[in-house]
């Protein structure tokens, strides 16, 4: 089946696993050129095999996202391998949970650094070589529903990813005119590691969640990788925009949810 990402050059930082391993797999299956990202060129290569078997090629290379040479090398060695720069998906990202009060500095920056800095690297440095390409492209961040939310116990990651829902806004008006659009990705809860890591270090309750999203389920990495495809094809007037598949989360106020 042809697709409008046939030949596209893709790069998904944060790759290995989760969402962003779905993602990875979904433009492959669309016939794209596909980077594969971590900070571990051992889990890019697990990740690369993994995604093998779908009809586009896939490229692991390790960098992080916190570190700009690291990710300038990512960009260049995209560009060596396809020719080109299309889709930028800034999805790499962690929490660090705890109380304000007794949050360290370290953390609050760690989380900040590669939630909001790492984004704003990505995007700057993919933005830059699709304006010298001049054929336009598409940057989509993952953010988070918990960007436009307070919660207790998530501090840098719920301001972390409201920065990036403007770090969004911001870039799709600054590029606007060179045909970049810049769209964000704001999930609700989705079964990865992250929410297994909050389940062991927090007893974080999945009953607690099912009962509270009226679609009375946890989103699949399927759904949102289907969220970045859309986002990518560009057959839309969307830029500056959030979706957020939370099975009608942010939607639901206060009472029962029938
Ligand atoms: N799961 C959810 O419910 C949910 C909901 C809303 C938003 N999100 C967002 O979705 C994104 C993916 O989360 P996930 O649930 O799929 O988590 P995950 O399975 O823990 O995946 C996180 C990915 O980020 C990579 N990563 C972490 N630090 C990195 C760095 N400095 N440089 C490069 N890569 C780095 C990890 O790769 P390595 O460890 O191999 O380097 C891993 O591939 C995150 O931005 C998260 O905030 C998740």
């Amino acid at each position: 089946m042809s697709s409008t990402l046939d030949d596209q050059t893709v790069v998904v930082t944060g790759s290995s696993s989760g969402i962003g391993r779905g993602i990875a797999r979904e433009f492959a299956s669309r016939n794209a050129n596909v980077v594969v990202n971590s900070r571990s060129q051992e889990r890019a290569d697990d990740a690369a095999d993994e995604i093998a078997d779908e009809t586009g090629s896939v490229v692991p290379i390790e960098a992080d996202v916190t570190d700009a040479d690291s990710l300038q090398s990512l960009v260049d060695r995209t560009v060596s391998e396809f020719d080109s720069l299309d889709v930028w998906v800034n999805n790499a990202g962690i929490n660090i949970r705890g109380p304000a009060e007794e949050m360290s500095l370290d953390d609050w920056q760690r989380v900040i650094d590669v939630n909001l800095t790492g984004s704003f690297i990505g995007a700057k440095l993919a933005g830059k070589r699709m304006i010298e390409q001049g054929t336009g492209g598409s940057i989509i961040n993952v953010s988070s529903m918990m960007g436009e939310q307070g919660q207790t116990g998530r501090t840098p990651y719920n301001t972390s990813k409201g920065g990036v829902n403007n770090l969004t806004r911001c870039l799709a008006i600054e590029w606007a005119e060179h045909d970049i659009q810049v769209n964000a990705i704001a999930p609700g809860y989705i079964q990865t590691e992250m929410v297994s890591d909050a389940r062991d270090q927090i007893g974080f309750d999945e009953k607690d969640v099912v009962d509270r999203t009226p679609l009375g389920r946890f989103g699949t990495v399927e759904e949102v990788a289907n969220c970045a495809a859309f986002l990518a094809e560009k057959e839309h007037f969307m830029t500056g925009e959030i979706l957020h598949p939370d099975g009608g989360w942010l939607s639901f106020g206060w009472g029962s949810k029938s």
